[in-house]
């Protein structure tokens, strides 16, 4: 059977970003679930305010080498006035057909109840339109504040079972577009 990778990025760059504990909470559980090689990425290694003035046309860059290898993506990201942040785009415009027909899972991040339920919404609307596939299930992080101790381990339970359910959702359809995604649309 193919292998299959799916790496975790943490799309906020923002110093004493609270989503970077749920980043590396997401990397734990996804190790640990053992069906799908991962690694967590950080938008801050990718992006710069240099390249909102031009964007990189290197085929080569690491980020292209990295969506080129992945079967699809999980991205972690907190909630900044209902959207996500500027940076997370930036990093995604850089790319397009290293994404098609590719899942893709979201976990939003915030201090308040919602866990970032609208910047989810708002961002699978961009993710459809780099022809990715954004899956149903979210993980949603609400009053990331308490949620982990100062050794940033994670309190609450629920979590890694939220989590299990939307590693299953993504890894299918992972595994049903590897097969199918180099096919034209014309073929089926
Ligand atoms: C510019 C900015 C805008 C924010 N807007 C929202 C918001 O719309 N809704 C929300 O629940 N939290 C909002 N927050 C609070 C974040 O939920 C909080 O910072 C949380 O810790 C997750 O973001 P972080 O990873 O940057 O820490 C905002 C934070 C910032 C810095």
């Amino acid at each position: 059977m193919e292998t299959i990778f799916i790496p975790i990025l943490l799309g906020t760059a923002r110093e004493g970003r609270q989503s970077e504990k749920a980043a590396k909470f997401v990397l734990q559980q996804a190790v640990s679930y053992g069906k799908f090689e991962t690694e967590l990425l950080d938008v801050r290694d990718f992006v710069s305010l240099a390249k909102t003035e031009r964007m990189p046309e290197n085929e080569s860059s690491r980020w292209s080498k990295i969506m080129t290898r992945a079967d699809g993506l999980i991205i972690v990201v907190p909630e900044y006035n209902h959207g996500y942040p500027g940076e997370l785009k930036l990093m995604l415009d850089q790319l397009y057909k290293e994404y098609n027909r590719k899942p893709v899972g979201v976990c939003g991040v915030s201090m308040g109840p919602l866990g970032g339920a609208r910047m989810v919404e708002a961002l699978r609307t961009s993710l459809v339109e780099l022809q990715m596939v954004p899956v149903r299930n979210a993980v949603y992080f609400s009053s990331i504040q308490d949620l982990f101790d100062e050794n940033g381990t994670m309190k609450d339970d629920s979590y890694a079972k939220k989590l299990l359910v939307l590693f299953d959702e993504v890894l299918w359809y992972a595994k049903a577009l590897q097969k199918a995604r180099n096919k034209p649309l014309t073929s089926f």
